[in-house]
């Protein structure tokens, strides 16, 4: 199935709004088992892809699908002067509000509702944008990626963290039983959501990863792409500049 008609639920609200009632109800388990699934290593990811923004020394930061606001506050050891996180789930911003507060950052990060899809910033605003697990949850992923482009400014960077799938053999069979059996049975265990575990595994199939997804960014014209698989290749970073 094409990744953006891979919903949460099966009624006929649309993606956007299913995924935003998803996230606003797992909101309160989220960090646990984001942690659990990533065996603790997605804080070291965050931090990686903080890493590739550090030679610009951006100053005006966006985090695109901000949700508990953990790559925002990871941002924030580059010393820029703001940064601004969005997403569509009131349930899990209100959570990274109270994180943002208790390490004292809720000077420099503020959390905004928008979607990635129709924000209204000016054109040229951010010096950089990171996006944590959020490009695969897009309603429309190229008109997602093309609004970004258009808020960044001219040599700005955007780094992606996604989900992704292993190449080596050996690995890609252990991922798909930990993933395919595990993934839903744990978010299960943890979560009251019990669809939202299966929209997981199911979006993560379906959506383009790797070399296909640096493919889509240049068509859409980005440039200095690359990618780079993280762990065993359940993750990828990917890199690109307008
Ligand atoms: C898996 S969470 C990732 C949260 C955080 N970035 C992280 O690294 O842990 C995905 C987030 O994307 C948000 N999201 C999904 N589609 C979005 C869109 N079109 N615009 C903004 N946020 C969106 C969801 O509400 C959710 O909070």
């Amino acid at each position: 199935m094409q990744h953006d008609k891979v919903t949460p639920y099966t009624n006929a609200d649309p993606k956007k709004e299913q995924v935003a009632k998803m996230f606003d109800n797992i909101a309160k388990r989220y960090d646990l088992i984001n942690t659990i699934l990533s065996f603790g290593t997605h804080k070291s990811w965050r931090k990686k892809c903080v890493r590739l923004l550090k030679s610009k020394q951006p100053k005006n930061i966006l985090d695109v699908a901000t949700g508990t606001g953990d790559f925002a506050i990871a941002c924030a050891e580059l010393n820029p002067t703001k940064i601004i996180g969005i997403d569509i789930s009131e349930g899990m911003m209100e959570l990274g509000r109270e994180k943002i507060k208790n390490v004292g950052l809720d000077k420099l990060i503020t959390l905004e509702y928008g979607n990635a899809e129709t924000l209204d910033f000016p054109d040229d605003t951010f010096d950089a944008i990171v996006v944590g697990f959020g490009v695969r949850n897009f309603e429309n992923l190229e008109k997602g990626l093309l609004n970004l482009q258009r808020i960044l400014k001219p040599n700005g960077q955007i780094v992606i963290l996604e989900t992704s799938f292993p190449k080596n053999k050996f690995f890609k069979g252990i991922y798909n039983i930990g993933f395919s059996i595990l993934t839903p049975l744990i978010g299960k265990m943890f979560s009251k959501d019990k669809k939202a575990y299966d929209y997981l595994t199911n979006s993560v199939k379906a959506f383009p990863h790797n070399e296909n997804f640096v493919t889509i960014l240049n068509k859409l014209n980005y440039r200095n792409t690359f990618f780079k698989g993280l762990g065993i290749g359940s993750a990828a970073i990917y890199y690109a500049e307008k």
